[in-house]
């Protein structure tokens, strides 16, 4: 029987930088993953293959959009849908290779199969029996799916069927107005579908800053996509390979249905813990299925932890990681810590959306005096000069103290102009110093530093 300090079950990106984290530190360790590659669902079926399909479709997008207005003229390019998916498939396959290369270079041993706990110290795999000092639940989380709607991945798909549909239908009705339903519903869009997004709130992307999220929506439907909002989706009815989407408006009760080729369900996702056997070990769950856990990721069961989609928090890849590497300091005596107050968000349509920090709903709930700093793309040379002008920057801060506490973007690489004001958070910066932070001409982060100026003395370009 081998004997670890560390057994992770699961390498997705939780599991697998904590993995890599804990060999760094010393710590004699092993990662159980029963899929054919490493990577989890966000390589193999999530946030990787996704921002492949969103790049091919959004430089399509560009060639009917834009290139004629930049003087490139000429038929725009024909889908070969084959093609495009073994294009992502490069990605996927380039990036599960690469943690596998990792995984060697640090000695992480992958133990192929899928575990259970049959006791405390104890990963059982197949027929063997692995002992570890401390063992990692990091096992993510799976699509949740609502009654009267059944799942067959061929007409009716989550986010992982979505990613390899064997044609781009003429119709699609992506039920939920989230992260998935957007991101997969532009992709389709763009490559030419028809696509109708039913959300059960009254405002798509709930959670998001209101201004924002109305902005979003507007620029969406400027794209093609149609939303229908107050609507809770009842059943999907598949007859022939079609499908009849039925939905009941919430103010009135009225009732309607929608045909489609293929319905995307992206109503959320649930921590996947199946097959643990947890129950039987005694870990306390959450009202909502994830494991409990204190503050440094240990669960009631001595030796036993967990970390990310599995655990409560925001389900995203990026705060698996930092649980992963915080959780190894900690495995390695070290002190571990997450600062979930500066965890970013980013939505990877075009515009990109990102955020970090309270909303302006949040801030008012709070009672907290603030101020806003806003400043939109349009005035931004950069931006217009990629056609990304439309979109804002809008900057939160104390207004006694002039200390950062969110920020909101719509606009041209939201997703990377976010991480400034995040390293400003973690420093506990003021707008003023981000003001005064000099930034280069012409840059669309230019945006974001005229966003502080507007908290302070006013922006130059607006
Ligand atoms: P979500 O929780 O973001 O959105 C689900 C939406 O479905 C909500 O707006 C909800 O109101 C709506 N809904 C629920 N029941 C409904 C019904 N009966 N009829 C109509 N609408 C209904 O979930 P999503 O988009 O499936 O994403 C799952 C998780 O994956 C999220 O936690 C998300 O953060 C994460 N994710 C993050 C990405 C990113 O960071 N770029 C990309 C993809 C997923």
């Amino acid at each position: 029987m081998a004997e670890f300090d560390v057994i992770i079950i699961g390498a997705g990106p939780g599991g697998y930088v904590s993995a890599i984290r804990c060999a760094q530190l010393g710590l004699k360790t092993a990662v159980v993953e029963g899929r054919d590659t490493l990577g989890g669902t966000c390589l193999n079926v999530g946030c990787i293959p996704s921002k492949a399909l969103l790049h091919a479709s959004h430089l399509l997008h560009e060639t009917h959009e834009n290139f004629e207005k930049m003087g490139l003229m000429g038929a725009s390019p024909k889908v070969d849908w084959k093609k495009m998916l073994s294009y992502k498939d490069d990605v996927i396959g380039q990036n599960t290779k690469g943690i596998e290369f990792l995984f060697k270079k640090n000695k992480v041993t992958w133990i192929k199969g899928w575990a259970s706990i049959p006791e405390p110290g104890k990963v059982k795999v197949g027929d063997e029996v692995h002992a570890a000092k401390n063992i990692v639940i990091a096992t993510g989380s799976e699509a949740s799916s609502l009654p009267g709607v059944e799942i067959d991945e061929k007409t009716v798909v989550t986010s992982t069927g979505a990613l390899t549909l064997p044609k781009i239908p003429k119709s699609m009705v992506v039920i939920g107005a989230g992260v998935i339903g957007l991101e997969m519903g532009s992709v389709y869009a763009r490559l030419g579908a028809d696509v109708t997004v039913v959300e059960y709130l009254d405002a798509i992307t709930p959670g998001m800053d209101a201004e924002v999220a109305k902005n979003f929506q507007k620029i969406l439907t400027r794209q093609g996509l149609k939303f229908v909002l107050g609507a809770a989706v009842q059943k999907v009815d598949v007859a022939k390979g079609k499908a009849k989407v039925s939905y009941k408006l919430r103010k009135d009760d009225s009732e309607a249905t929608l045909d489609a080729d293929v319905v995307l369900v992206a109503t959320g996702r649930k921590p996947y813990t199946a097959g643990l056997g947890l129950e039987a070990l005694g870990v306390e769950m959450e009202p909502r299925g994830q494991v409990k856990t204190d503050g440094h990721f240990a669960t009631n069961v001595k030796g036993l932890y967990a970390i990310g989609d599995a655990i409560v928090g925001p389900m995203l890849a990026h705060k698996a990681e930092d649980e992963g590497m915080a959780l190894a300091e900690i495995l390695a005596g070290k002190a571990g810590h997450v600062n979930y107050g500066v965890i970013p968000g980013v939505v990877y349509t075009t515009p990109e959306v990102a955020s970090v920090g309270k909303t302006e709903e949040q801030l008012k709930e709070q009672g907290r005096a603030y101020k806003v700093g806003k400043f939109p793309f349009m005035g931004n040379a950069r931006a217009k000069a990629v056609f990304q002008g439309e979109g804002f920057v809008k900057l939160l801060a104390d207004a006694q103290t002039d200390r950062i506490l969110g920020c909101h973007i719509i606009g041209p690489s939201a997703g990377d102009l976010i991480h400034e004001v995040c390293v400003a958070m973690e420093f506990g910066a003021s707008a003023q110093d981000l003001a005064l932070t000099c930034h280069a001409h012409p840059t669309f982060s230019e945006a974001v530093r005229e966003a502080a100026l507007a908290c302070g003395d006013g922006a130059i370009h607006a």
